[in-house]
């Protein structure tokens, strides 16, 4: 990759209390940026103070939402040191949601480099309070002023960046979550194993009406049968059903979650046996009525390890291990943040040092 540009702010934000950040909220003083031009591929990277953009009102992302995201995180560790996780697994994912959205792919080495960079110019602001880290949301853009329905030719990938607390209001205490019986939020063969804005703009509907009547997000059900279960608003699903863990298989419309991904190969080091299959919902609550269903957690890059701690599913209630966090769960939740702050020896190579 051409030299990334810095040009470095006048003057720096005051830092908020990291006691009250929330997710998303607030936003760092530079930002990372990448332009596309067909004909000529990805170039100018640069580093500039965090402001609005300019694009033209036509530009093809405000109409067809030809768009990819992706989000990891930046970690304080104790001896005060910076460390991203596994930053590659997000790259090739991108690269993934890149070719089904006809979106010219940012190659892995100039994608990881462009967030290291970017982290390393705001290092300042990765948090050390507990549970708290630095978000780092990459998406592209179609920039190209046209109305017809085509792949633009031009393109913007932008890097932003949040210091952020828990996800969920309730922290680390177990969600409530709601099965979605009407409303799917992909289907095979479209978007959904995708990290694209549009998915999640499909699924605002349901996750309103959820919170509504007091869940924190939606299960998703496949959109064909409505039959078996997906993955979850933010995040994707495992179960404990009798001593084996049991997540719904890839099969086209789940996101690969790359918190997913290290809960299973976790696991698999801890002999845990593991599934990944189709798991109905009726299969699920017929283990919850019968006592089998022991733990159940949801996992993601924001939302870490999430104990859920009921499941309703058409007036069905499923009430996990009492609706307290499970000791897997547990065990998950301590190891996966041990390593991503450097309070565990990563003895997977998962963890990326920012100079
Ligand atoms: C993440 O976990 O990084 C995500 O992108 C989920 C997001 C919808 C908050």
């Amino acid at each position: 990759m051409e030299t990334i540009q810095i040009t470095r702010a006048g003057s720096l934000k005051a830092k908020p209390d990291p006691k009250t950040l929330g997710f998303g909220k607030i936003f760092t003083d530079h930002m990372f940026l990448l332009d596309y031009t067909a004909g000529q591929g990805w170039h100018d990277p640069r580093i500039i103070p965090y402001a609005p953009l300019a694009l033209d009102p036509s530009a093809m992302v405000f109409h067809y939402a030809q768009e990819v995201f992706e989000g990891l995180k930046a970690y304080r560790r104790p001896d005060g040191g910076v460390q991203l996780f596994r930053p590659g697994e997000n790259a090739r994912r991108m690269i993934r949601s890149c070719e089904r959205m006809c979106i010219p792919p940012v190659p892995e080495e100039m994608f990881v480099q462009a967030v290291k960079t970017l982290v390393g110019v705001e290092k300042d602001w990765v948090p050390s309070e507990p549970g708290t880290s630095l978000y780092i949301r990459p998406f592209i853009i179609a920039t190209e002023p046209a109305l017809g329905v085509h792949a633009s030719p031009r393109y913007l990938f932008i890097i932003i960046c949040s210091p952020v607390g828990a996800y969920y209001d309730t922290g680390i205490n177990p969600v409530k979550i709601y099965v979605e019986n009407e409303d799917v939020r992909a289907v095979k063969g479209g978007t959904g194993y995708t990290k694209c804005g549009g998915n999640y703009a499909a699924s605002i509907r349901a996750g309103e009406r959820a919170e509504e009547k007091g869940f924190a997000q939606v299960l998703w059900l496949d959109g064909v049968e409505r039959k078996y279960i997906e993955e979850v608003g933010s995040m994707n699903v495992l179960f404990k059903i009798d001593g084996t863990v049991v997540t719904p298989a890839l099969t086209g419309s789940v996101l690969p979650g790359i918190t997913r991904r290290s809960c299973l190969e976790l696991l698999n080091s801890w002999n845990v046996p593991v599934e990944e299959r189709l798991i109905s919902a009726q299969e699920l609550f017929d283990a919850a009525d019968s006592g089998r269903l022991e733990e159940a957690w949801g996992s993601g890059t924001a939302a870490v390890i999430s104990p859920i701690g009921e499941l309703d599913w058409a007036g069905r209630r499923a009430v996990v291990n009492g609706g307290q966090t499970g000791p897997l769960t547990h065990k998950l939740y301590d190891t996966l943040t041990g390593i991503q702050w450097g309070t565990l020896p990563d003895t997977f190579n998962w963890t990326v040092e920012i100079p």
